[in-house]
């Protein structure tokens, strides 16, 4: 009896991370109605992990360990179905990437830990938060605007030189716990914003900036932890065993329509009801108490490299759409032109395919924010959501030039 305790304990104290040894990533390009519907089906079946859900014209990336890849690969040949592999072994890639040898780059500082060559846990980007409010009192406000399920606080900088009347830019990161690459850039234009405020004031001057750079703390401590690859939440609302909701699925606009799914072991899992992740709920809330204030709101995600344009919830175009088309060519533009890396600019339910419930169509249906928009950084077709650490500095300084032209255009008009 003694010995099975101690055993059992052991077994949850050393809850080992999940290994994908020989899980593959595939993208599949679906060309007829016919085979997009069989990968959409397939989808929702929860059997596998698409790290790219299908578009009408376009490809799927489709993840499934050995066994499940066997099936799907001759499910595949059967409808006609073309593919080819992204990732052979997703293990041997995660694997490869940690010994990457770190090339010290970018910015540091002694007053926090958190830097740009590395990919950093909740806590550091906490500690880096309170730093910058600590450190710049006159450029940024602290507002820690609730808590996620386990307790973890969800910050909120304001970055503001004062005054009255400004546009506001909202901005948030880390929603999908796997796109680490987000709250890494979004950090680094909190940095730049603040601590190198001198080289271009009129980007701080002429906005009101609202960023949350980690809004699924919870989801993203647990991808460090124990599954490189976890996408959701870590909430326990459900009956089948499974963790978690897509926090892009849960928001109360279109809710449960096209490209999610009510089973809760689905990547896309929409949560029992709208808005049933408390951090959503406090985002949220926190977006509705400035919204008279917002122009734009930017939620940061990878990967593709795209900019998506509502609707998302199907490929229904709103009125205004060539305004926001034309603000973010303008943006992408200037991103592109600093190492050539291409963004497609797009309506999401078009170029992406449908996705109900996600945060920008709230913020543009709902909240009334115009320019409402999702950013899939880096990269495209190589590493996905591993993207390696030495690739942080430069998307950070690409995407500045997007933040720039934003900030920009949003006070000219
Ligand atoms: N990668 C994002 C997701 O799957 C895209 C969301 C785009 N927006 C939308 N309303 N569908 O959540
Ligand atoms: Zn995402």
């Amino acid at each position: 009896m003694k010995v099975l305790v101690v055993a059992l304990l052991c077994l949850v104290v050393t809850s080992a991370t999940v290994k994908f040894n020989w899980y593959e990533v595939i993208r599949v390009y679906p060309k007829t109605s016919v085979q997009l519907n069989f990968i959409r089906h397939l989808e929702h079946s929860g059997k596998y992990d698409f790290w790219k859900t299908a578009a009408t014209k376009g490809f799927a990336d489709i993840m499934a360990s050995k066994e499940n890849m066997i099936s799907l690969k001759s499910m595949l040949r059967v409808t006609g179905i073309r593919y080819s592999i992204f990732i052979s072994d997703v293990q041997g890639k995660i694997d490869q990437i940690n010994a990457i040898p770190r090339k010290e780059a970018g910015p540091k500082s002694s007053r926090y830990a958190l830097t740009w060559d590395n990919y950093y846990q909740y806590e550091t980007i906490r500690e880096f938060c309170y730093a910058l409010a600590q450190d710049y009192p006159d450029l940024v406000t602290l507002e820690v605007v609730g808590t996620s399920l386990e307790g973890r606080e969800l910050v909120l900088l304001k970055i503001s030189s004062g005054g009255e009347g400004k546009p506001g830019i909202f901005v948030d990161g880390g929603i999908h716990a796997r796109e680490w690459i987000s709250p890494a850039t979004v950090t680094y234009m909190m940095r730049e914003m603040v601590e190198n405020y001198a080289a271009h004031p009129e980007v701080v001057d002429n906005v009101d900036w609202y960023f949350m750079p980690l809004i699924n703390p919870d989801g993203y401590e647990f991808s460090h932890t124990d599954n490189r690859m976890w996408r959701k939440t870590r909430s326990t609302t459900s009956i089948a065993g499974c963790y978690g909701a897509d926090p892009n699925r849960n928001w109360d606009f279109h809710w449960a329509e096209g490209g999610t799914s009510s089973y809760p072991c689905s990547e896309i899992y929409t949560g029992p009801v709208p808005f049933s992740e408390i951090e959503m709920a406090n985002v949220r809330d926190a977006i509705l108490a400035r919204a008279s204030q917002l122009r734009i709101y930017l939620t940061v995600h990878s990967y593709g490299q795209m900019l998506l344009i509502p609707w998302g919830y199907d490929a229904v175009y709103p009125e205004d759409y060539p305004e926001l088309e034309e603000l973010g060519l303008a943006a992408t533009d200037a991103l592109t032109a600093v190492y050539n890396t291409k963004y497609d600019v797009g309506c999401s339910g078009v170029i992406y395919g449908p996705a109900a419930g996600a945060s920008d169509d709230w913020n543009k249906g709902v909240a009334g924010i115009k320019y409402s928009y999702t950013l899939e950084l880096p990269d495209n077709g190589r590493y996905g959501f591993l993207l390696p650490a030495t690739e942080i500095m430069p998307v950070a300084v690409e995407t500045w030039e997007f933040f720039r032209v934003l900030a920009e255009r949003i006070s000219a008009n």
